[in-house]
């Protein structure tokens, strides 16, 4: 079984995915991380994340297994994130990987913008997952402060429209609710409330014919 899971930043996918596949007992991909890796790793190098060339030669160089997951959550990672993955030549050089990830017998849930759309379109059971901007800037200042980085609530919620504006706008893959994917929005749910909300959806498309 494949559950596809997409939506804007701090619009609660990825806890929905983390609560899915712990219910369903299924292994995740958390895409975005793959994205925020290969800025990242430009960025670490005094790169452009802009610059194709040196985007592209991250995203081959990138090794799933060594992903820092603590240096990739900061505001810097993820404004990167947000210009390498409007690069169709980035996005073509980590498809292989979140296909082969996908292909899996024992099934997967798989998160990020374009999961439902170009990665996984027949996946059994697609979600679209959002929530009011200032409740995904709340969301996100609380997780920034909480590493430690200050930024302002009027900062970050520019930084987050931005990275909308940037993945709704691109000319590949736009970040968008694909055909066939059940609305859930956590703007008015905790967390416990918005995995419980996605597993109703998920059964109940699962028991449709
Ligand atoms: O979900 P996130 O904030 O960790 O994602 C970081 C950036 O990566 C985001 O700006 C959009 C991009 N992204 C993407 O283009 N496609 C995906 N499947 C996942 C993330």
């Amino acid at each position: 079984m494949i559950i596809a899971i997409d939506g804007p930043t701090a619009s609660g996918k990825g806890t929905v995915a983390a609560g899915v596949a712990r219910h369903y007992g299924l292994k995740r991909l958390d895409t975005g991380a793959l994205y925020r890796a290969v800025g990242l790793a430009v960025i670490d190098v005094g790169g452009n994340p802009s610059d194709e060339a040196a985007a592209v030669a991250a995203a081959k160089a990138l090794d799933l297994t060594a992903i820092d997951e603590t240096r990739i959550r900061s505001s810097a990672a993820g404004l990167a994130a947000s210009k390498v993955a409007s690069q169709p030549a980035v996005r073509a050089a980590l498809l292989a990987a979140q296909r082969a990830f996908a292909a899996d017998p024992a099934g997967a849930v798989l998160d990020g913008r374009d999961i439902g759309t170009v990665i996984c379109p027949d996946a059994d059971v697609k979600l679209f997952v959002t929530a009011d901007l200032p409740v995904r800037t709340e969301r996100r200042l609380n997780e920034l402060r909480s590493r430690g980085e200050q930024i302002s609530f009027e900062e970050l919620q520019a930084q987050i429209a931005e990275r909308d504006r940037r993945d709704t706008s691109r000319a590949d893959a736009p970040l968008r609710q694909a055909e066939g994917a059940h609305l859930l929005d956590t703007t008015h749910l905790s967390i416990e409330g918005a995995v419980e909300a996605a597993c109703r959806l998920i059964d109940a498309a699962l028991a449709r014919p």
